[in-house]
């Protein structure tokens, strides 16, 4: 009755190349850029396993190139998304009945043709199509997405300790899929976060109807091809391209809505769960809602902070992949006394920073994704620079005559409560607030109660002391802490990732946490020797 265990030991996070020049690597992907770029394939919606090419025609386009068409896909609505529903119906009974290891053996099977045959197609795809470097496209969509295949695996064949037995009987766990569907629908900003999130729920069972971001259209196509050629059985995973709202709306009409799994903006987020707890009496379980979304991520520097340390932390963790990623730092707050020096070295190195095409391996930050994300970072710049409580530190590198570049921009801000301070911008804009050595402790207060989000934070500081006090005084500001590092880049199996308040439900995807979110546990207990009276000794005249 129970699965058995998968005999794999712990995994191991997968090795990380560095494509330095002359390096086999380094070859491989260029020469893939140039394949994939020579292609515009048009991806299909995958009903039930089969490639629907239906609805109208949109363009993927490279966001430093945006006159380069890398794929066409076609928008679903509401019927594909119907379609999709219908086919993963029918593939539940025979997935829900393949014991765990068999599933786990097709995801690690995903994980072994990612991280070789498939590994520069993936990488490639997310340069041309999300305008991520070689390094960051490596870290994502190859490193990212096999430590969570592999890594699930593991977790998922390990959550369940059984139950006592007391004697004459026998009692045991099991873990089911949810009853009905997942809709799991992902962001634009990470190619393994969009694998992960319809693999992770299939993973345990359940059939999922996985709507991807327009803009990661392309990257999503290849993941996909990916499960396909591990084995995925038809209608277990069923993708729908296109606009988010008609295939949420028809997910969330259906009774059989089992759990929505998420990662995007706070305003969708809202919405679904809106829209979730509006139908509650509708659906035949309550629905698994698992999101997370946006974050106002700091970094606090202590007087007693290595400066060198601290700006390349603040370079990286605000710049790298154009300060799109959720967990990018987005507000510092410096001491004066260290504040000359700092802005000195952020200067220097914003400067030396090359902004442009990925495929040029010198560069790095490509272009912002699209059009939109462009004009609204734009607009702030725009403010920010007439703002009399602002200083512009840093505000180059910005056009969009051929692809949406947002240059490297620091700001001071005099305000502790200025908006640039609170909400997500989710670009390269850092808001740096100067705050007297002697104030510390206000900092704290400031930093825990600015912003509505709780992701990810940062403390440089070599004072032992105030490092276990910061520590504990921001508990919970950030569901990811870092101590003299920067606040991006967590690793699958190492710094479980997610936070909580306005930032998600802090299901820490890539943990045992997350999985049990999409298991509903059944308990038996089989009785050898069962009663033959109804009486209790107790009811026995003395
Ligand atoms: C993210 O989910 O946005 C990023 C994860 C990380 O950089 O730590």
């Amino acid at each position: 009755m129970l699965d058995l265990p998968l005999p794999t030991p712990q995994p191991r996070n997968e090795t990380t190349l560095h494509y330095a020049p002359g390096s086999p690597e380094r070859a491989e992907l260029k020469a893939e850029l140039l394949r994939l770029s020579g292609e515009c394939p048009d991806v299909p919606h995958v009903i039930g396993g089969e490639h629907v090419h239906e609805g109208e025609a949109f363009d993927v386009v490279s966001p430093h190139a945006f006159r380069k068409v890398v794929a066409r896909a076609h928008a679903g609505g509401r019927g594909m998304a119907e379609r999709a529903i219908a086919a993963a119906k029918k593939a539940a009974p025979a997935w829900a009945a393949m014991p765990l290891e068999e599933r786990a053996r097709i995801f690690l099977r995903a994980a072994d043709l990612l991280a070789g045959p498939y590994r520069q197609t993936l990488n490639a795809a997310t340069m041309l199509g999300q305008s991520k470097t070689a390094y960051q496209a490596e870290i994502d969509a190859a490193c990212e997405l096999v430590d969570f295949l592999r890594f699930n695996a593991h977790y998922a064949t390990r959550l369940l300790e059984q139950p006592s037995s007391s004697p004459g009987m026998l009692n045991s766990l099991e873990l089911r899929p949810l009853e009905g569907f997942v809709l799991a629908v992902t962001p634009f900003n990470f190619t393994a976060i969009a694998g992960n999130l319809p693999a992770s729920c299939a993973l345990m069972g359940n059939v999922v109807v996985w709507k991807p971001a327009e803009t990661q259209a392309l990257a999503a196509y290849h993941t996909m091809a990916i499960f396909e050629a591990a084995g995925l059985p038809k209608g277990v995973i069923n993708v729908v391209h296109g606009e988010g709202q008609p295939v949420g709306d028809a997910c969330l009409a259906s009774p059989d809505l089992a759990g929505v799994h998420f990662t995007g903006s706070t305003r969708v987020f809202q919405s679904i769960l809106r829209g979730v707890g509006e139908k509650i009496a509708s659906y035949k379980s309550y629905p698994r809602v698992v999101g997370e979304t946006g974050g106002k991520d700091f970094v606090l520097a202590h007087p007693s902070a290595d400066v060198d340390a601290l700006a390349v932390a603040l370079v990286r963790g605000a710049f790298e992949f154009s300060g799109q990623k959720c967990s990018a730092a987005s507000r510092a707050y410096v001491p004066r006394s260290l504040w000359p020096g700092l802005r000195e070295r952020l200067v220097a190195h914003v400067r030396a920073l090359r902004i442009g095409d990925p495929a040029d391996f010198r560069t790095f930050m490509g272009a912002v994704i699209d059009a939109r994300a462009y004009a609204r970072l734009a607009g702030w710049r725009e403010r920010l620079a007439a703002d009399a409580s602002c200083t512009m530190i840093t505000n180059e590198g910005w056009s969009n005559a051929d692809g949406y570049f947002a240059g490297p921009t620091i700001v001071e801000v005099s305000r502790p409560d200025h908006p640039l301070l609170a909400e997500e911008l989710f670009g390269p804009i850092l808001g740096v607030y100067v705050y007297d050595d002697a104030k510390l402790e206000e900092v704290l207060t400031t930093i825990d109660e600015t912003s509505p989000y709780a992701l990810t934070g940062a403390l440089f500081s070599q004072d032992r002391a105030f490092v276990g006090h910061a520590t504990r005084r921001l508990r919970q500001a950030a569901g990811n802490f870092y101590i003299n590092d920067k606040p991006t880049g967590a690793v699958v199996g190492q710094q479980p990732f997610g936070g909580a308040r306005g930032s998600g439900t802090n299901d820490k995807a890539g943990s045992a946490l997350n999985l049990l979110r999409w298991v509903s546990p059944r308990t038996v207990k089989e009785t050898f020797v069962p009663a033959r009276s109804v009486g209790y000794p107790s009811m026995t005249e003395a």
